[in-house]
């Protein structure tokens, strides 16, 4: 294995910025079958019909999309063409889904492509032994398990505590970074460390014993959520201008989604079908992860690219849609068993992530490249 060669690029490398932008091809495929397995589930029109798409929605959203960008991200912050194969694994492991049969050997990509991403936490924490770190290497662990789980046939239902726990913990590690940067929080650290080792430890809890299990992540998600409510630079930063604020607006509204969940977890228990799984599931994985991902997408697009994303007003317009179109799912759909409203809240929903992946792609092309325009840090894109 040898190392990305920013300094001394041999030339019969890929460039790390082709790598990057070719890893992304099958992150973004995911994301499109994604959506088009979520019509089918909803039993609109959906354009594809290959394969076995709709049994596979959640893993390709979770690990193809999501997790494909989380471990891109982390290997660039890595700088080691080994811990590229990450991102690989994940984006080709959820190509595997759609296609491959039998299902195991996608989701065995999918647990090599986490095992690696654990891998890659391991240098990082030797750079940086923060507990933001620790937090989301314990993520990845839950990623880990989940796709064991279901190359070992464990139904996705009963595996949605996993995928739920590798993203909260994810995003909110990367969040306790900033919150630790901005306030030096010190002590308070200490409790969103016992929040997270509780979501952590009810995971595999959820599968074991359901009925306590789905309390205790119910529990500990919401006091995780209100911890980092209180200590999150958002709060304050809401006030700013600009792609400031419309992180900070998208951010605060994704804490709104988990507490739903957690709500919903600690009230209900398990929930492993019917409307409060639909509306457990997309307050953790639309309300929060899709927004966050529209939160960060101005900051992290660039450092993975080097190409600028600049932010404009019009962003506002998919995250104001994906919120409305949630709430009519959610609340008006799932939670007073309107069957309309979940089928018209989940095409807005689509119809969001859409707009800002079309917004993000224009806004990329139209910028005319600055070679050598410093990339934002998180912490100055965020203060
Ligand atoms: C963009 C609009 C989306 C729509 C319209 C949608 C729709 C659906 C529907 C109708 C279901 C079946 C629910 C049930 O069985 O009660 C479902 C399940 C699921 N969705 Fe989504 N979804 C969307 C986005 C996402 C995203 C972004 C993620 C993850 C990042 C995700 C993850 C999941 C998971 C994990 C499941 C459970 C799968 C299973 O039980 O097989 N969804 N979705």
């Amino acid at each position: 294995m040898s190392d990305d060669g920013a300094a001394k690029p041999k030339p019969a490398q890929p460039s790390p910025t082709a790598l990057r932008l070719a890893l992304l091809i099958p992150g973004g495929l995911a994301l499109l079958a994604g959506l088009d397995a979520a019509l089918l589930l909803l039993g609109v029109g959906a354009p594809v019909t290959v394969g076995r798409l709709a049994d596979v929605h959640g893993m390709l959203m979770v690990y193809g999309f999501v997790g494909t960008l989380v471990a891109l991200e982390r290997a660039v912050a890595l700088s080691k063409l080994w811990g590229f194969l990450a991102p690989a694994s994940l984006g080709l492991g959820g190509l595997a889904l759609i296609f491959v049969e039998p299902s195991w050997i996608g989701g065995v990509l999918l647990a090599f492509g986490s095992a690696m991403l654990i891998a890659v936490y391991v240098p990082l924490w030797q750079r940086n032994s923060a507990t933001a770190v620790l937090v989301q290497a314990a993520g990845a662990v839950l990623a880990l398990g989940g796709a064991i789980l279901f190359a070992s046939g464990v139904p996705i239902p009963y595996l949605l505590p996993w995928l739920a726990g590798y993203l909260i913990l994810t995003i909110g590690g990367e969040r306790l970074e900033l919150a630790r940067v901005a306030f030096a929080v010190g002590n308070a650290e200490a409790g969103a460390l016992v929040a997270c080792a509780g979501i952590w430890l009810a995971v595999p809890a959820s599968l074991l014993w359901p009925t306590a299990g789905y309390r205790v992540l119910g529990g500990a998600l919401l006091v995780f959520t209100v911890w980092l409510i209180v200590y999150d630079i958002a709060r304050r930063t809401v006030r700013s201008t600009g792609l400031t604020r419309f992180s900070a607006v998208c951010l605060l509204a994704g804490y709104f989604w988990l507490l739903i969940a957690g709500g919903i977890w600690l009230v209900v228990g398990p929930v492993r079908d019917g409307t409060g799984y639909d509306a457990s599931a997309h307050a953790v994985f639309l309300g929060f992860v899709m927004s966050m991902i529209f939160a960060h997408a101005p900051i992290i697009l660039p450092a993975v690219l080097r190409r600028p994303l600049p932010y404009h007003p019009v962003m506002y317009v998919p995250a104001v849609v994906l919120h409305a179109t949630l709430l009519l799912r959610i609340v008006v759909g799932d939670g007073a068993d309107q069957l309309w409203a979940v089928t018209a809240g989940g095409i807005g929903n689509v119809v969001a992530v859409l707009l800002f992946v079309v917004i993000a792609i224009g806004s990329v092309l139209m910028t005319p490249r600055v070679k050598s325009k410093p990339e934002p840090s998180k912490q100055e894109a965020t203060a």
